[in-house]
């Protein structure tokens, strides 16, 4: 069987690593997705185990078309019957960039027919479409004149974990963060400080990798558990089997932030991840905050800048630059922003940078290498 697992643009090759760990075959990364193969129980774990993958759709027919005739007509060649019946429910999600569609919608709509019409020849009756709560989430892809008909065994974004009791304004995707974590190498064998916590993505994040908790164990609904071929067994046993790796960190993970409310939320967010033995929490402020370790890890997701004055984001990211200099030696320190004109104050030379999207926000993420004793640290 193929699969589609997208992700993040900037996350495909953490993702293929993941995958091919995961079992996966063929694995090759796209834009903002990986193809690979694999049969129905690496589709369990994907959903359950991979940390970067946002959704992982099943593709079941592609065709080329010239005609608006050709979706219709395609759409009924699909034995439908393999995935659904006649009661069940579907919805369509359209992603069109073709000259055959000047209205996504319309492209839907002709594919819903051809189902609908499909399941009538057969049975005299025809399943409904429920957009809110569907039985079968159908995703149509068409691209000049390729189209792609997949069905998403996800159905809920594999970013929604199921831990998130209350946010913050401005929190990161959990995708987004895992995706950080390993692309920086942190590799649960040092110290962990998220000094701008909010919500506490990163530290939660961190912490179910450290204690290998699948993302996946907190939710309560995958896709393919409605599908028609939905094996029970064989998922209550994926789950088992994952379940029973998880350990006690080896390492600590810190998390701070200046609003006590942030620190409050983030308290019901890892208390419902399972990780209040893992995650320390404090309020504090950057300024006033030293490392615990001299090896260890700083991840930083400072404030965009939307609801402050330009001096007081320019002299707060002026104040990380400083912070990390003094009270940070020996550390690795990375630090995600999509406010590219302040990061300017940092004044400190990257090693690395990459280029990533929090949801449709371009972010950048820095790597700091930051230097004990004598050697100061490159200036920008
Ligand atoms: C973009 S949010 C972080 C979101 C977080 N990564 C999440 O996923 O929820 C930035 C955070 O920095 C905090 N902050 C702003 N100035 C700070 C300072 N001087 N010291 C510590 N935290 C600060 C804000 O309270 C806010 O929670």
């Amino acid at each position: 069987m193929k699969f589609v697992a997208k992700t993040l643009y900037g996350l495909e090759k953490v993702l293929a690593e993941e995958l091919i760990s995961l079992g996966a075959s063929e694995v090759q990364a796209v834009n903002r997705a990986v193809l690979f193969n694999g049969d129905k129980e690496l589709l369990y774990r994907v959903n359950y185990c991979a940390r970067t993958a946002l959704s992982v759709l099943m593709p079941v027919a592609d065709f080329r078309i010239r005609s608006k005739d050709d979706l219709y007509n395609g759409g009924a060649k699909v034995e439908w019957e393999r995935f659904m019946d006649a009661d069940n429910t579907f919805s369509i999600v359209p992603v069109i960039n073709s000259p055959h569609f000047v209205h996504t919608g319309y492209a839907g709509l002709i594919l819903k027919d051809a189902i609908a019409d499909y399941f009538r020849k057969r049975t005299g009756r025809r399943p409904s479409v429920d957009t809110s709560d569907p039985g079968i989430l159908i995703n149509l892809h068409i691209s000049n004149d390729l189209v792609t008909i997949s069905i998403d065994s996800s159905v809920v974004p594999l970013f929604k974990r199921g831990y998130r009791q209350v946010q913050t304004a401005a929190p990161l995707n959990e995708v987004l963060a895992a995706g950080i974590l390993l692309l920086s190498g942190w590799k649960a064998s040092a110290t962990l400080t998220d000094p701008m916590c909010g919500s506490g993505t990163i530290p939660i994040e961190a912490g179910l990798m450290a204690c290998k908790i699948p993302p996946g164990k907190f939710r309560q609904f995958f896709g393919f558990q409605r599908w028609k071929d939905f094996d029970k067994e064989l998922f209550e046993n994926i789950k088992r089997e994952s379940d029973s790796q998880i350990v006690s960190s080896p390492v600590k993970i810190f998390g701070s932030d200046i609003s006590d409310q942030a620190i409050k939320q983030t308290e019901a967010n890892v208390s419902r991840s399972g990780l209040s033995d893992v995650v320390s929490l404090e309020v504090s402020d950057f300024k006033n905050f030293n490392t615990v370790d001299k090896q260890g890890f700083v991840f930083l997701n400072p404030p965009y800048g939307q609801r402050l004055q330009p001096d007081e984001i320019d002299g707060l990211y002026g104040m990380i630059g400083t912070t990390l200099k003094h009270n940070f030696p020996g550390t690795t320190a990375w630090l995600i922003t999509s406010n590219k004109e302040s990061l300017k104050n940092v004044g400190l030379k990257p090693k690395e940078k990459h280029i990533l999207f929090n949801g449709a926000l371009e972010c950048i993420l820095l790597k700091y290498e930051m230097y004990q004793g004598t050697k100061k640290p490159e200036k920008d």
